[in-house]
Protein backbone atom coordinates (compact mmCIF):
# COMPACT_ATOMS: atom_id res chain seq x y z
CA UNK A 1 0.00 0.00 0.00
CA UNK A 2 1.03 3.27 -1.22
CA UNK A 3 0.16 6.76 1.02
CA UNK A 4 0.27 10.12 -0.30
CA UNK A 5 -2.24 12.45 2.32
CA UNK A 6 -2.88 12.36 6.00
CA UNK A 7 -6.48 11.09 5.08
CA UNK A 8 -5.39 8.04 3.87
CA UNK A 9 -3.38 7.06 6.94
CA UNK A 10 -5.53 3.50 8.02
CA UNK A 11 -2.93 2.85 10.73
CA UNK A 12 -1.14 2.99 13.33
CA UNK A 13 2.48 3.34 13.24
CA UNK A 14 2.92 1.98 16.99
CA UNK A 15 1.21 -1.30 15.55
CA UNK A 16 3.48 -2.09 12.36
CA UNK A 17 5.90 -5.09 12.49
CA UNK A 18 9.44 -4.28 14.30
CA UNK A 19 12.73 -4.04 12.63
CA UNK A 20 15.86 -4.50 13.71
CA UNK A 21 18.34 -1.78 13.39
CA UNK A 22 20.67 -2.94 10.73
CA UNK A 23 24.49 -3.24 12.45
CA UNK A 24 26.77 -3.13 9.80
CA UNK A 25 27.70 -0.22 7.15
CA UNK A 26 28.57 0.01 3.95
CA UNK A 27 31.19 2.26 2.91
CA UNK A 28 32.50 2.59 -0.71
CA UNK A 29 36.35 4.26 -1.08
CA UNK A 30 36.56 7.85 -2.74
CA UNK A 31 40.14 7.32 -4.61
CA UNK A 32 37.93 8.21 -7.88
CA UNK A 33 35.36 10.42 -6.38
CA UNK A 34 35.20 14.24 -8.18
CA UNK A 35 32.71 16.61 -9.19
CA UNK A 36 32.72 15.98 -12.91
CA UNK A 37 29.31 16.77 -14.16
CA UNK A 38 26.29 19.02 -12.72
CA UNK A 39 23.34 17.29 -11.69
CA UNK A 40 22.34 18.99 -8.55
CA UNK A 41 22.49 22.54 -7.55
CA UNK A 42 25.10 22.28 -5.12
CA UNK A 43 27.98 20.54 -7.62
CA UNK A 44 27.50 23.85 -9.98
CA UNK A 45 29.80 25.62 -9.24
CA UNK A 46 32.09 22.83 -7.93
CA UNK A 47 33.25 20.55 -11.11
CA UNK A 48 37.45 19.78 -10.69
CA UNK A 49 37.41 21.50 -7.09
CA UNK A 50 37.40 18.37 -5.14
CA UNK A 51 40.93 18.30 -2.85
CA UNK A 52 41.06 14.45 -3.19
CA UNK A 53 43.94 14.19 -0.38
CA UNK A 54 41.19 15.78 2.24
CA UNK A 55 38.23 13.81 1.04
CA UNK A 56 40.49 10.46 1.69
CA UNK A 57 41.13 11.96 5.12
CA UNK A 58 37.48 13.03 5.54
CA UNK A 59 36.56 9.37 4.86
CA UNK A 60 38.82 7.74 6.81
CA UNK A 61 37.55 9.52 9.97
CA UNK A 62 34.35 8.58 8.46
CA UNK A 63 35.19 4.76 8.47
CA UNK A 64 36.90 5.30 12.08
CA UNK A 65 33.76 6.69 13.80
CA UNK A 66 31.82 3.58 12.78
CA UNK A 67 34.42 1.34 13.81
CA UNK A 68 34.68 3.06 17.31
CA UNK A 69 30.54 2.96 17.17
CA UNK A 70 30.53 -0.78 16.90
CA UNK A 71 29.20 -0.72 13.57
CA UNK A 72 31.89 -2.98 11.52
CA UNK A 73 32.07 -1.98 7.46
CA UNK A 74 31.97 -3.63 4.71
CA UNK A 75 34.28 -1.56 2.20
CA UNK A 76 33.29 -1.15 -1.70
CA UNK A 77 36.56 0.28 -3.91
CA UNK A 78 35.23 2.72 -6.04
CA UNK A 79 35.90 2.49 -9.72
CA UNK A 80 37.08 4.91 -12.73
CA UNK A 81 35.04 7.20 -14.21
CA UNK A 82 32.27 6.97 -11.39
CA UNK A 83 33.22 9.87 -9.55
CA UNK A 84 29.80 9.40 -7.48
CA UNK A 85 30.42 6.01 -6.72
CA UNK A 86 31.42 6.90 -2.87
CA UNK A 87 27.67 7.93 -2.51
CA UNK A 88 26.76 4.11 -1.63
CA UNK A 89 23.21 5.35 -0.37
CA UNK A 90 21.50 5.51 -3.73
CA UNK A 91 22.52 2.30 -5.85
CA UNK A 92 19.79 0.03 -3.61
CA UNK A 93 17.76 -0.50 -1.27
CA UNK A 94 18.94 -2.88 1.16
CA UNK A 95 16.14 -4.77 2.97
CA UNK A 96 14.79 -7.34 5.74
CA UNK A 97 11.46 -8.75 6.07
CA UNK A 98 11.22 -9.37 9.80
CA UNK A 99 8.05 -11.86 9.06
CA UNK A 100 9.88 -14.03 6.43
CA UNK A 101 13.35 -12.97 8.23
CA UNK A 102 14.66 -12.22 4.61
CA UNK A 103 17.20 -9.74 3.82
CA UNK A 104 18.36 -8.30 0.69
CA UNK A 105 18.55 -5.16 -1.76
CA UNK A 106 16.92 -3.65 -4.14
CA UNK A 107 18.90 -2.40 -7.23
CA UNK A 108 18.25 1.40 -8.30
CA UNK A 109 17.65 2.78 -11.68
CA UNK A 110 19.31 6.26 -11.52
CA UNK A 111 17.53 9.24 -12.57
CA UNK A 112 21.18 10.30 -14.40
CA UNK A 113 22.45 8.74 -17.25
CA UNK A 114 26.17 9.46 -15.51
CA UNK A 115 25.33 7.40 -12.51
CA UNK A 116 23.95 4.53 -13.98
CA UNK A 117 26.84 2.01 -14.19
CA UNK A 118 27.42 2.19 -10.81
CA UNK A 119 24.02 0.08 -10.14
CA UNK A 120 25.74 -3.53 -11.64
CA UNK A 121 29.18 -2.51 -9.29
CA UNK A 122 26.84 -3.13 -5.83
CA UNK A 123 24.57 -6.17 -7.16
CA UNK A 124 27.47 -8.08 -7.82
CA UNK A 125 28.73 -7.19 -4.06
CA UNK A 126 25.56 -7.62 -2.61
CA UNK A 127 25.03 -11.27 -4.61
CA UNK A 128 28.46 -12.19 -3.66
CA UNK A 129 27.74 -11.52 0.35
CA UNK A 130 24.50 -13.43 0.13
CA UNK A 131 22.19 -11.43 -0.22
CA UNK A 132 18.56 -11.88 -2.30
CA UNK A 133 19.10 -9.12 -5.26
CA UNK A 134 16.17 -7.87 -6.34
CA UNK A 135 14.89 -5.47 -8.98
CA UNK A 136 11.94 -3.34 -9.92
CA UNK A 137 9.32 -5.07 -12.84
CA UNK A 138 11.41 -4.68 -16.51
CA UNK A 139 8.54 -3.60 -18.13
CA UNK A 140 7.92 -0.74 -15.22
CA UNK A 141 10.07 2.77 -17.10
CA UNK A 142 10.83 4.59 -13.78
CA UNK A 143 13.67 6.58 -12.15
CA UNK A 144 14.63 5.29 -8.68
CA UNK A 145 17.75 6.31 -6.07
CA UNK A 146 17.68 3.73 -3.43
CA UNK A 147 18.38 4.91 0.41
CA UNK A 148 18.97 8.28 -1.29
CA UNK A 149 14.83 8.54 -1.44
CA UNK A 150 13.03 5.54 0.33
CA UNK A 151 14.22 5.62 4.03
CA UNK A 152 13.00 3.12 6.61
CA UNK A 153 11.22 3.96 9.46
CA UNK A 154 13.87 3.45 12.45
CA UNK A 155 12.02 -0.11 14.26
CA UNK A 156 9.30 -0.31 12.45
CA UNK A 157 8.17 -2.01 8.80
CA UNK A 158 7.58 0.62 6.78
CA UNK A 159 9.44 2.85 4.20
CA UNK A 160 9.16 6.53 3.59
CA UNK A 161 9.49 7.99 0.03
CA UNK A 162 10.74 11.25 -1.86
CA UNK A 163 9.56 11.78 -5.39
CA UNK A 164 9.94 15.06 -6.93
CA UNK A 165 13.44 15.12 -8.56
CA UNK A 166 14.98 11.83 -8.75
CA UNK A 167 12.52 8.47 -7.90
CA UNK A 168 9.30 8.58 -9.51
CA UNK A 169 5.96 7.78 -7.42
CA UNK A 170 5.53 4.52 -9.62
CA UNK A 171 7.95 3.12 -8.00
CA UNK A 172 7.32 3.21 -4.58
CA UNK A 173 3.80 1.29 -5.83
CA UNK A 174 6.27 -1.04 -7.30
CA UNK A 175 8.33 -1.67 -4.31
CA UNK A 176 5.78 -1.60 -2.15
CA UNK A 177 4.45 -4.95 -3.60
CA UNK A 178 7.48 -6.42 -4.11
CA UNK A 179 8.70 -6.05 -0.30
CA UNK A 180 4.86 -6.11 0.95
CA UNK A 181 5.31 -2.98 2.80
CA UNK A 182 3.73 0.18 3.78
CA UNK A 183 5.33 3.32 1.54
CA UNK A 184 4.45 6.95 2.95
CA UNK A 185 4.88 9.45 -0.05
CA UNK A 186 6.48 12.83 0.57
CA UNK A 187 6.79 15.08 -2.25
CA UNK A 188 9.97 17.09 -2.25
CA UNK A 189 9.81 20.81 -3.82
CA UNK A 190 12.71 22.69 -3.67
CA UNK A 191 15.68 21.44 -5.66
CA UNK A 192 18.53 21.90 -3.34
CA UNK A 193 16.92 19.24 -1.60
CA UNK A 194 16.91 16.87 -4.29
CA UNK A 195 17.01 13.56 -2.39
CA UNK A 196 14.84 12.47 0.37
CA UNK A 197 18.10 12.13 2.75
CA UNK A 198 18.87 15.74 2.43
CA UNK A 199 15.60 16.78 4.36
CA UNK A 200 14.22 13.87 6.52
CA UNK A 201 16.49 12.14 9.05
CA UNK A 202 14.45 9.54 10.97
CA UNK A 203 16.83 9.07 14.42
CA UNK A 204 15.15 6.64 15.99
CA UNK A 205 10.91 5.66 16.15
CA UNK A 206 9.83 8.58 17.23
CA UNK A 207 12.31 11.62 16.43
CA UNK A 208 13.07 12.73 13.24
CA UNK A 209 15.29 15.66 12.28
CA UNK A 210 13.83 17.63 9.23
CA UNK A 211 14.30 21.14 6.62
CA UNK A 212 10.93 22.48 6.64
CA UNK A 213 11.59 24.52 3.53
CA UNK A 214 11.89 21.19 1.55
CA UNK A 215 7.98 20.05 2.09
CA UNK A 216 4.66 21.25 1.76
CA UNK A 217 2.27 21.36 4.17
CA UNK A 218 0.64 18.27 3.87
CA UNK A 219 3.60 16.45 3.82
CA UNK A 220 4.68 18.38 6.89
CA UNK A 221 1.39 17.45 8.45
CA UNK A 222 2.17 13.53 7.42
CA UNK A 223 5.82 13.40 8.72
CA UNK A 224 4.32 15.25 12.11
CA UNK A 225 1.71 11.89 12.43
CA UNK A 226 4.73 9.39 11.83
CA UNK A 227 6.93 10.43 14.78
CA UNK A 228 6.25 12.21 18.18
CA UNK A 229 9.18 14.73 17.98
CA UNK A 230 9.73 16.70 15.02
CA UNK A 231 13.50 18.21 15.39
CA UNK A 232 13.78 20.99 12.58
CA UNK A 233 17.04 22.01 11.09
CA UNK A 234 17.79 25.69 10.27
CA UNK A 235 17.22 26.01 6.90
CA UNK A 236 20.77 27.53 6.25
CA UNK A 237 22.39 24.35 8.09
CA UNK A 238 20.29 22.07 5.95
CA UNK A 239 20.49 23.65 3.00
CA UNK A 240 23.85 24.67 2.60
CA UNK A 241 25.93 22.06 5.16
CA UNK A 242 23.21 19.10 4.44
CA UNK A 243 22.63 18.85 8.12
CA UNK A 244 19.76 16.65 7.88
CA UNK A 245 21.98 14.49 5.69
CA UNK A 246 23.11 13.27 9.18
CA UNK A 247 22.68 9.37 9.99
CA UNK A 248 21.90 7.70 14.06
CA UNK A 249 23.12 4.59 13.84
CA UNK A 250 21.79 3.46 17.39
CA UNK A 251 19.23 5.97 18.02
CA UNK A 252 21.89 7.86 20.73
CA UNK A 253 24.93 8.75 18.44
CA UNK A 254 24.06 11.55 15.86
CA UNK A 255 27.06 11.98 12.55
CA UNK A 256 26.91 14.66 11.32
CA UNK A 257 28.41 17.91 9.04
CA UNK A 258 30.62 19.88 11.76
CA UNK A 259 29.18 23.38 12.18
CA UNK A 260 25.51 22.59 12.25
CA UNK A 261 25.42 24.48 15.69
CA UNK A 262 21.60 25.03 15.74
CA UNK A 263 20.93 21.74 15.04
CA UNK A 264 23.36 19.78 17.23
CA UNK A 265 22.15 21.67 19.86
CA UNK A 266 18.75 21.20 19.10
CA UNK A 267 19.41 17.35 18.78
CA UNK A 268 21.21 17.94 22.37
CA UNK A 269 18.43 18.88 24.24
CA UNK A 270 16.22 15.99 22.64
CA UNK A 271 18.89 13.90 24.16
CA UNK A 272 20.89 13.00 21.36
CA UNK A 273 24.65 13.02 20.97
CA UNK A 274 25.99 14.71 17.89
CA UNK A 275 29.59 13.29 16.60
CA UNK A 276 30.06 16.35 13.95
CA UNK A 277 32.36 15.21 11.21
CA UNK A 278 34.14 17.60 8.21
CA UNK A 279 32.18 15.76 4.71
CA UNK A 280 33.63 19.30 3.18
CA UNK A 281 34.70 17.88 0.17
CA UNK A 282 31.88 15.81 -0.59
CA UNK A 283 28.99 18.72 0.54
CA UNK A 284 30.66 20.12 -3.04
CA UNK A 285 28.90 17.17 -4.94
CA UNK A 286 25.75 17.50 -2.82
CA UNK A 287 26.04 14.73 -0.26
CA UNK A 288 27.22 14.30 3.48
CA UNK A 289 27.15 11.36 5.95
CA UNK A 290 23.62 9.80 4.99
CA UNK A 291 24.65 8.86 1.62
CA UNK A 292 28.58 8.04 1.90
CA UNK A 293 27.09 4.82 3.95
CA UNK A 294 24.97 1.94 3.22
CA UNK A 295 23.21 0.10 6.72
CA UNK A 296 22.62 -3.72 5.51
CA UNK A 297 21.09 -6.02 7.88
N1 LIG B 1 26.42 14.00 -6.81
C1 LIG B 1 25.52 13.01 -6.32
C2 LIG B 1 24.19 13.10 -7.04
O1 LIG B 1 23.75 14.17 -7.33
C3 LIG B 1 25.35 13.17 -4.84
C4 LIG B 1 24.47 12.15 -4.22
C5 LIG B 1 24.37 12.33 -2.76
N2 LIG B 1 23.47 11.40 -2.24
C6 LIG B 1 22.39 11.68 -1.53
N3 LIG B 1 21.65 10.69 -1.17
N4 LIG B 1 22.03 12.87 -1.22
O2 LIG B 1 23.57 12.09 -7.33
Amino acid sequence: MVYTSLDALDFQFSDLPSLPRPNRVVLTTPTHFDVEYVINPHMSDNVGAVNKEVAFQQWKALRATYTALDVSPLIVNGRPGLPDMVFCANQTLPFYQPEQDRRGVVLSRMHAEQRREEVPYYGEMFAEQGYAVETLPDDLDVDFEGMGDAIWHPGRFLLWGGYGFRTEPAAYEALSELLDVPVVLLELQDADYYHLDTCFCPLDSNHVLVAPAAFDDESRAIIEQGFDTVIEAPDEEARHQFACNAHSPDGKHVLIQEGCEGTTERLRAEGFSPIELDTSEFLKSGGSVFCMKQMIW
